[in-house]
């Protein structure tokens, strides 16, 4: 199991590219099943979560390669084995959004129910819900769903809002299985989230009818077949702010290409209010911090709002700032395994329900913590370039799982993370 050693504080500066979006790539390599025949995506990053969906699909009887070039193609000709596995499944929570493109094509799928994990529970009734709505008849048994729909699907209007306001993957789920829908669907309350643009624009490329892409209403006239497609993800905006927040916590200044600041304004908003420079340089921007970091406060919310993918990163930002801030999860509210370990570290966080007061500390003190979740992790990397000392980091498997070896990107900028296998 690796451990990430890190010497702080540095001042990283310097250039980095954003990978493509794991969060995009993984509800389009599902939409692959949709297409039978050979799809191509490009800018697919190099994770492990891209490789457990890889072999998630080749269970169902998929063919998944990657290229020397960085290219993957899935092969979804056949298909004989609709069950999405919960040895799989439990690795990866996203397993869900292979249930709604499994349904349309095969008229039957059985995935395993997500279960929860380090940021909450992760219900699906809402994904439940909207196949249901399409004529799905869904049971569970033995913590798998089983969703039949022998006859095909019926285009409906369907209501996908739920109490933490939309549902990304139920969006995409009800989305997928409505292009192969007969007649018209409407989804009302849909995820507006970049990533669901990108899926519905690929869906589109393969032969799709959807409008009101990017809007909260999304409208399908359901066709007779989807073709296989050749299409390459967005970059991933999550990323990107993990290495905005990494210029501004070590006070330097780095350039961030393949970056779309359009996606990311709720983010750079919140920046700018802590007194990080943000400009928009040609395909990206450059962030710098020269002034102390002002407090501010931070609420979670469905796209267009703060994401909640970069409340840990941003958290460890405002432990430096100059007063008190206010955090606030509205949509995972128990997203908070990076509290303690950050105040191992010596901040000052106090939780309170789905809030945590941050009271900012002058520094950050080094110290051995543990990794818990994907974002948590990228949080505590971020807290250990600017602590002073070294800090270690166990699980680093949890990084690996959204950040392409991010040590590489990091050190060439003026970090020093060592990788130990222990
Ligand atoms: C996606 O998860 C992302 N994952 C998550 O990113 C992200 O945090 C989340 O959206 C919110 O933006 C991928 O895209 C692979 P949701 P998803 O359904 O779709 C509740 C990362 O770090 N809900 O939008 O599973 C749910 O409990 C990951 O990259 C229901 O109540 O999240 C939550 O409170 C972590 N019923 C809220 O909705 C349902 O049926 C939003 O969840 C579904 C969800």
């Amino acid at each position: 199991m690796d451990t990430f050693v890190i010497d702080g504080p540095v001042r990283l500066s310097g250039s980095v590219r954003v990978s493509g979006s794991k969060n995009a790539s993984l509800p389009i390599m599902a939409a692959a099943i949709l297409g039978p025949g050979k799809s191509t995506l490009k800018a697919v990053p190099r994770l492990s979560d891209i490789s457990v969906c890889g072999e998630l699909l080749g269970r169902l009887g998929c063919k998944f390669t990657r290229e020397e070039d960085g290219r993957l193609w899935i092969d979804s000709t056949v298909i004989d084995n609709p069950v999405g596995e919960y040895e799989v499944v439990r690795r990866m929570r996203a397993s869900i959004c292979i249930l709604g493109p499994l349904l349309a094509r095969c008229g039957r799928a059985e995935v395993s129910m997500p279960g929860g994990c380090a940021i909450g529970d992760r219900p699906v009734n809402l994904h439940v819900k909207g196949l249901q709505a399409l004529g799905a008849r869904i049971h569970l048994k033995n913590g798998y769903i089983i969703a039949e729909a022998p006859d095909g699907l019926t285009g409906t209007d369907v209501f996908m809002g739920g109490p933490f306001g939309s549902t990304v993957l139920g969006t995409a789920n009800v989305l997928m299985a409505a292009t192969l829908a007969r007649g018209r669907t409407t989804i009302e309350s849909a995820a507006c989230e970049p990533e669901i643009a990108d899926l519905a624009n690929c869906l589109n490329r393969m032969g799709a009818k959807i409008t009101g892409i990017g809007s909260p209403r999304l409208m399908i006239e359901g066709v007779e077949q989807l073709q296989p497609v050749e299409y390459e993800v967005i970059p991933d905006r999550i990323e990107a702010g993990t290495f905005m927040v990494a210029a501004a916590i070590t006070a330097g200044e780095l350039r961030i290409e393949n970056c779309r600041l359009d996606g990311m304004m709720a983010a750079v908003d919140r920046l700018r209010n802590m007194g990080v420079t943000v400009d928009a340089a040609g395909a990206g921007c450059v962030v710098s911090r020269r002034d102390p970091i002002r407090p501010a406060d931070v609420t979670t919310q469905p796209y267009p709002g703060f994401p909640t993918d970069l409340q840990a990163q941003f958290m460890a930002l405002l432990s430096l700032a100059e007063g008190n801030s206010v955090v606030i999860e509205k949509v995972f509210p128990d997203r908070f395994m990076h509290v303690a370990e950050l105040n191992r570290m010596a901040a000052n966080l106090r939780k309170e329900g789905s809030a945590v007061i941050v009271a900012g500390v002058p520094k950050l003190i080094a110290a051995p913590v543990m990794a818990s979740d994907l974002r948590a992790s990228a949080a505590l990397v971020l807290a250990g370039l600017a602590a002073e000392g070294t800090t270690t980091i166990d699980r680093v498997y949890h990084i690996d799982r959204g950040y392409e070896r991010i040590e590489e990107r990091l050190n060439p900028l003026g970090a020093r993370i060592a990788r130990e296998n222990v």
